[in-house]
């Protein structure tokens, strides 16, 4: 379950068959490791706005030192341009201004973050200006390279002081092979939402439930969740009991094995994190299968197995732990969509309707939630695990390369994304679905 070909580029022979060629040159991307700073350098602040004057003390509580000034020959880690100021088209211009004489002077995997107020909240020429952040943004993420990932970030008027924990995110290696999306902060919870007393641990004191937990993406979410604090209550069918029972021992959490397809699995779960932890914070619907046929060779079982697992199961389980009022006051919940579900995929209709469906679950949760509870998604592009090793040799090389990282994502790359949507830090993020895809060329 390793990028061969990635593997090839770095040694001498694959360098030189690489230039020759002019074959895909992947950067070796930088990932977080615990305890480590969350950026390594200095990062570039600039533009004016709503957020402009407190950026450089958001960044220092973050441990991120920042500079407005650039001097020659220095070199940066990123570039964080406040766009909320501008109110039409001809100021555009301060982006060019602003990127252009600084792009050659960034490191190895830097970070670009720009920051706009919602379209939909303004009017006329501002309302084009603003959107016109979105076309910026997504194309200089598929020419700036070396492994950067470039990001808009739509922050609502009276939401400022809520943008912490995403700037966290997407200035952190933690955001490896997130690029070119389009986030929103509402002011959802924004009133009461808690401070987050250590940002290394920002889960502490919160149980997490994740549905297949036992390996791939799942296992990493488990991982993750709990080195940000969580106590993980694991679940998996029972016939992968053994690895969820060692990996939630190993993690100090707990487990359960059930299929969640089953009638009364969301009854079970419910009652299992009501009588052993008094209720649950986070909801991570990971679990998810593959059934990959032609329409007019689609079995019914083939359609029922996954629209059962990837959509049913989360549809009926978040139900009923809201019904139960058992996810507590800024908890979140987590769908695990996927980029067949946005752009669709041969072979996948029964797929990519389900994910589409986890979308769908987001858009129809989202305002409703009570109690400032969240609930978002990520949509993983091509992550290597043992899902995507099934898929034939030859569509699995292309899947990897058209993005704009050129590679494929790890595990660890989504397990990232639901820790940044399941801090308390995140509880004015609601109703995003953010890619993790690396850019993917195609479709959406
Ligand atoms: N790997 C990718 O490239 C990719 C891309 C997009 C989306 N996804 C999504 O990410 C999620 C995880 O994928 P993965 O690649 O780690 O897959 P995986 O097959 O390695 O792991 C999925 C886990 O879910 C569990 N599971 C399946 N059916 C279940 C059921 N009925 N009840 C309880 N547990 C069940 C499995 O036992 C397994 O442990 C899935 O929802 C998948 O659709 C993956």
């Amino acid at each position: 379950m390793t990028d061969h070909y990635q593997g090839f580029t770095a040694t001498a022979i694959g360098k030189l068959v690489v230039k020759n060629l002019g074959l895909p040159d992947p950067t070796r991307l930088e990932r977080y490791t615990a305890g480590a700073p969350l950026v390594d350098g200095t990062i570039v602040v600039g533009g004016s706005g709503r957020l402009a004057g407190s950026l450089p003390g958001v960044l220092d509580t973050l441990g991120i030192a920042s500079t407005a000034a650039t001097t020659d020959g220095s070199t940066y880690k990123g570039l964080v341009f406040d766009a909320t100021g501008l109110t039409d088209s001809t100021q555009l211009r301060a982006l060019r201004d602003f990127f252009t004489p600084k792009l050659r002077s960034l490191t190895t995997c830097p970070r670009v973050v720009v920051l706009g107020t919602p379209p939909e909240q303004v009017r006329g020429a501002e309302r084009v200006a603003q959107r016109a952040l979105e076309g910026f943004t997504r194309s200089l993420g598929k020419e700036i390279g070396r492994g950067g990932t470039v990001q808009l970030v739509y922050v609502a008027d009276g939401a400022e002081a809520a943008a912490t924990s995403t700037l966290a995110f997407l200035l952190s290696p933690k955001s490896a092979y997130v690029s070119g999306q389009v986030i929103r902060i509402g002011a959802h919870g924004t009133t009461a939402a808690p401070e987050v007393a250590d940002w290394t641990r920002p889960l502490a004191g919160r149980v997490t439930l994740v549905t297949g937990a036992s390996r791939g993406i799942g296992e990493q979410i488990a991982r993750v969740l709990h080195r940000d604090g969580a106590t993980v209550v694991g679940v998996d069918v029972p016939q992968l009991a053994d690895e969820l029972q060692a990996l939630t021992k190993e993690l100090d959490g707990d487990w359960l094995a059930l299929d969640i397809t089953g009638k009364d699995a969301p009854q079970r779960i419910a009652h299992h994190l009501k009588e052993k932890h008094g209720g649950v914070d986070i909801v991570v619907h990971n679990a998810g299968i593959t059934r990959d046929k032609k329409l007019a060779n689609m079995g019914e079982e083939r359609w029922d197995a996954v629209i059962a697992v990837n959509l049913t199961a989360p549809e009926r389980i978040t139900r009923e732990l809201l019904e139960q009022q058992l996810i507590r006051t800024h908890g979140a919940v987590v769908g695990v969509a996927s980029i067949a579900g946005i752009a669709g995929n041969v072979g996948q209709t029964n797929y990519a309707a389900s994910k589409a469906g986890v979308i769908g679950l987001v858009d129809s949760l989202a305002d409703e939630l009570p109690d400032g509870i969240t609930i978002n998604a990520v949509a993983p592009g091509f992550i290597i695990t043992q899902m995507t090793a099934a898929v034939p040799f030859a569509t699995r090389e292309v899947g990897q390369r058209l993005n704009a990282l050129a590679q494929g994502g790890l595990p660890v790359d989504v397990a990232e994304t639901v820790a940044w949507y399941a801090s308390p830090g995140s509880s004015a993020v609601n109703g995003n679905v953010v890619r993790v895809c690396g850019q993917m060329m195609l479709g959406a």
